[in-house]
């Protein structure tokens, strides 16, 4: 008779899981009470700045500029860190779009340099292979919220005069060395879209410890106009990507929040780490590394076909989520594999013809990336690590049930 519920057995799991967003009657109010006040965007009224402010000092830093998402936050960074057409920023392959797609829109050129198997963050090493008299920046994502080895990648950085702009799109409230994730380099770019740790539907923050970088943030995000300078006087390029007052109401409220969300979610992290490294074929990411606190925005683990009797990861998957835990396969190619780079289909961003005429995406091969994102690179998300003790050891049960009938996949 069948075991596993993807033939028919009985579920591991029957209940649901918890459902995100978090929200009550006060953060309908906090919304509410600015639709009431008419003051809807930052420009008269005050809770944009106040968020900025909070969720700086919450992250630990000086500045914070809110913009409308954490893929123009990243397009803004690079471009206040002085990115010209044709300057070559380093990404990894495992990431979203958003990552290199900002670098396309700074007209600049991504490279990728590959990721470290037991965190699916930047190769230090990879990083500095990649870099060439023209490489004027990088970006490390620290994926799901595990911090990149921004040790060393500050240290390459700073031998070689990169600027080292934080993807900390999964990192809110995650720590490293004693610092805010996003604080660590010179830039950190966080997302609030729908699905993110801190959400107000769609989002993102910019922070940094320079003045400088800050105000030039300030001002691309607020149509190039300078700070305190006078409303028709407009000295450097910008756009309007300022954040509404309704979504700064809204995640003043989520952020009282966020430190006890941060705090379930890493202790589920690091049991999850526990139970699950004793099952055969189950590899949990690296901890130890530096981190703090980890925020699991997503709680990625890989997986070895090999003590499954061979079945694939997409059989291992689909049989995990009809024992009722909900599991992914994540980013499953490299991102340079996509059409967009493959064709270079960059529409106006033309940076890269100067500079790099030789570019070509379809022989760059990261091969720990290529391993991770089509064989092995499995993933939870962050709303399941806010479930209980119990909750973890039904998503530990349901992987061991699947391992020990895997003759049945
Ligand atoms: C790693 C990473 N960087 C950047 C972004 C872009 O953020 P947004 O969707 O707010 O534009 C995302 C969003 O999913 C992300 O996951």
């Amino acid at each position: 008779m069948a075991q596993l519920a993807i033939n028919g057995g009985s579920r591991v799991r029957t209940g649901s899981w918890p459902s995100w967003p978090i929200w009550d009657e006060r953060d309908a109010e906090a919304v509410a009470d600015v639709v009431r006040s008419g003051k809807w965007g930052r420009l008269v009224g005050d809770r944009v700045q106040t968020f900025e402010e909070a969720f700086a000092a919450y992250q630990g830093a000086e500045f914070g500029i809110a913009v409308v998402n954490g893929s123009v936050s990243l397009r803004i960074a690079l471009l206040a860190s002085g990115i010209k057409a044709g300057d070559e920023v380093v990404v990894p392959p495992y990431t979203f779009s958003a990552t290199a797609m900002s670098v396309v829109e700074a007209n600049a050129v991504p490279i990728f340099a590959d990721i470290v198997e037991d965190t699916a963050c930047l190769d230090p090493d990879a990083f500095e292979r990649a870099i060439t008299p023209r490489t004027r920046a990088v970006i490390p994502v620290h994926l799901g919220g595990q911090a990149a080895d921004m040790e060393r990648i500050c240290a390459i950085a700073k031998r070689h005069g990169i600027a080292v702009i934080e993807d900390a799109a999964h990192a809110h409230g995650a720590r490293y060395q004693g610092k805010g994730l996003g604080t660590v380099g010179d830039i950190g770019s966080f997302s609030f879209q729908a699905s993110k740790n801190l959400t107000s539907g769609e989002g993102g923050i910019i922070l940094t410890n320079d003045p400088e970088l800050a105000d030039t943030c300030h001002s691309i995000h607020h149509c190039g106009r300078a700070r305190g300078g006078g409303w028709y006087e407009h000295r450097i390029l910008g756009c309007n990507y300022r954040l509404s007052e309704m979504q700064a109401a809204l995640l003043l409220t989520q952020l009282e929040r966020l430190e006890d969300q941060t705090e379930r979610r890493n202790a589920n992290g690091l049991y999850l780490n526990e139970q699950l490294a004793k099952i055969p074929g189950i590899l949990p990411m690296a901890r130890g590394l530096g981190e703090d606190r980890h925020s699991y925005h997503l709680y990625p683990f890989r997986y070895d076909t090999a003590a499954f009797g061979g079945a694939s990861r997409e059989r291992f998957v689909a049989a995990l989520v009809a024992e009722g835990i909900p599991c992914s396969e994540g980013y499953t190619i490299p991102l340079y594999r996509q059409e967009f780079f493959l064709n270079k289909a960059f529409g106006p961003y033309t940076g890269w013809r100067d500079s790099r005429p030789d570019l070509d995406y379809a022989s760059m091969v990261c091969p720990v990336c290529e391993r991770f994102s089509t064989e092995t690179g499995c993933w939870f998300t962050q709303f399941m690590l806010l479930g209980t003790r119990e909750d973890m050891d039904e998503i530990v049960r349901a992987v061991r049930k699947v391992q020990e009938n895997c003759g049945e996949l």
